[in-house]
């Protein structure tokens, strides 16, 4: 499998490099290819402890931002999916409209009119009626808008189980089995109501014991 990793100027920089991370290190049989927004950069140092030296150990090859005859701009190229993580709303409107002037933005318009597999990491709050019309533009053509909202029905500790929760929903985005979260296997069944709400006429839960 071959795939494009942008890095945009969303918050959310660690998403891209656990994912990075994770890739290089349990999926050798993917071949990475990584482009870096300069907004990307910025966000990264940020709020994270990498710079761009390290994301770019976790990668098969690294491009520019500004290379638009780089590996990914063609459809030639036989790219089978890019990911987009984290995905500022800046690019989501680039990829919407088609105008790919960056090699991000050519390289999701590549994957999109070649027909292969697109997912955007998308990360804004609150969202506009812009950014809501990108999103659903683009779901129609079959991109999935993967915001990156960690569940917390699994019970987190830290906030590197919030961060695997969204690589992990990433990874089976494009369609590799991953164990950065356990597979949701049904709730236990529920406590009846009345062992947890006092009956009518019981009063108040503190009059409960
Ligand atoms: C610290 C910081 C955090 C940002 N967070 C977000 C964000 O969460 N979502 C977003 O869409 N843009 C965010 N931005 C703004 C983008 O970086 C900006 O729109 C930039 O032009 C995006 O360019 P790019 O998509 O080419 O990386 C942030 C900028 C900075 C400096």
């Amino acid at each position: 499998m071959k795939i494009i990793v942008g890095v945009t100027g969303a918050s959310g920089s660690i998403y891209g490099a656990r994912f990075l991370e994770v890739l290089h290190e349990a999926y050798p049989e993917v071949e990475s290819h990584l482009v870096v927004s300069r907004a990307g950069r910025r966000v990264l140092l940020h709020e994270t402890d990498y710079d761009v030296r390290d994301l770019a150990r976790w990668a098969g090859a690294v491009h520019s931002e500004t290379d638009i005859g780089a590996e990914p701009a063609s459809g030639s190229a036989g790219f089978d999916a890019m990911v987009i993580v984290p995905c500022s709303v800046k690019t989501l409107g680039l990829i919407a409209s088609g105008t790919g002037d960056t090699l991000v933005g050519r390289a999701a318009d590549v994957i999109l009119k070649e027909g292969r597999r697109l997912v955007l990491v998308v990360r804004e709050m609150p969202l506009s009626a812009i950014h809501l019309e990108n999103m659903l533009k683009l779901s129609r053509l079959g991109v999935m808008i993967l915001p990156a909202s960690p569940g917390f029905y699994f019970y987190p500790k830290t906030m590197a189980d919030l961060v695997d929760h969204v690589v992990g929903k990433t990874l089976n985005a494009l369609g590799l089995e991953q164990n950065l979260f356990e597979k949701w296997r049904g709730q236990a069944p529920a406590r009846p109501a009345s062992s947890v709400l006092p009956e009518e006429g019981e009063g108040g839960a503190e009059s409960v014991n």
